[in-house]
C-alpha cells in the first residue's frame, strides 16, 4: 500500500516536471487559446447560415478579444528594458482595442445586413492581425 503510493506520487511528480519544461508557445498560452476563440468565430462565419448566425459569432469574437486584455503576448517575457516593455504593452493593448471595435462593426453590419459592410470590418481586422502578429509573435 504505501509502495504504490510513493509510485503514485513519483508518477505525479514526474508529469508535473515535464510541465513545467514544456516551452510555452502559440494555443499552449493562454493567450493563444483567446486567440484560437476569436479565429474559431471569424471562419464559423463561412458557414453561418442566417444574419442572427453571424451576429453570435462576430460577439464570440468580441468576448474573446476582452479576454485577450487579460494577457500579454509570450515574447513579453524576452523584453528586458521597462521602458521598452511599458510601449510594447500600451500598444498591444491599442491593437486589440481597435481588433474588439473592428468586431463590433461586424456586428453592425450584419444587424444592417450589409455585406459590403461586413467586408470592410473583415478587411480591417486581418490588416490588425497582421499587425499584431507582425509585432508581437515570434513567427
Ligand atoms: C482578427 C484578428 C486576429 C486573429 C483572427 C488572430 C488569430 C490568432 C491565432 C489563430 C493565433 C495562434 C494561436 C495558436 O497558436 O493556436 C494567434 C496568436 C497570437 N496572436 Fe493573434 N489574431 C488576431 C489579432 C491579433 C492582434 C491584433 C494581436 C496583437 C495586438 C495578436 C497577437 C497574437 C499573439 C501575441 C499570439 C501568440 C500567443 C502568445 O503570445 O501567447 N493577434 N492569433
Amino acid at each position: 500500500m504505501k509502495f504504490s503510493f510513493s509510485i503514485k506520487t513519483l508518477a505525479v511528480a514526474f508529469v508535473m516536471g515535464m510541465a513545467t519544461m514544456t516551452p510555452v508557445v502559440g494555443d499552449d498560452t493562454p493567450l493563444g487559446k483567446e486567440m484560437d476563440e476569436m479565429s474559431g468565430a471569424l471562419k464559423g462565419l463561412r458557414k453561418a447560415e442566417t444574419w442572427a448566425d453571424k451576429v453570435a459569432l462576430a460577439q464570440k469574437g468580441q468576448v474573446a478579444t476582452l479576454n485577450s486584455l487579460k494577457h500579454l503576448p509570450v515574447i513579453f517575457k524576452d523584453i528586458k528594458d521597462e521602458a521598452e516593455k511599458k510601449k510594447a504593452t500600451a500598444d498591444y493593448k491599442r491593437l486589440i482595442g481597435l481588433t474588439y471595435v473592428g468586431l463590433c462593426e461586424l456586428e453592425m453590419a450584419f444587424l444592417a445586413e450589409d455585406e459590403d459592410k461586413a467586408d470592410a470590418a473583415i478587411d480591417k481586422l486581418k490588416e490588425l492581425k497582421k499587425e499584431g502578429h507582425r509585432a508581437y509573435t515570434e513567427d
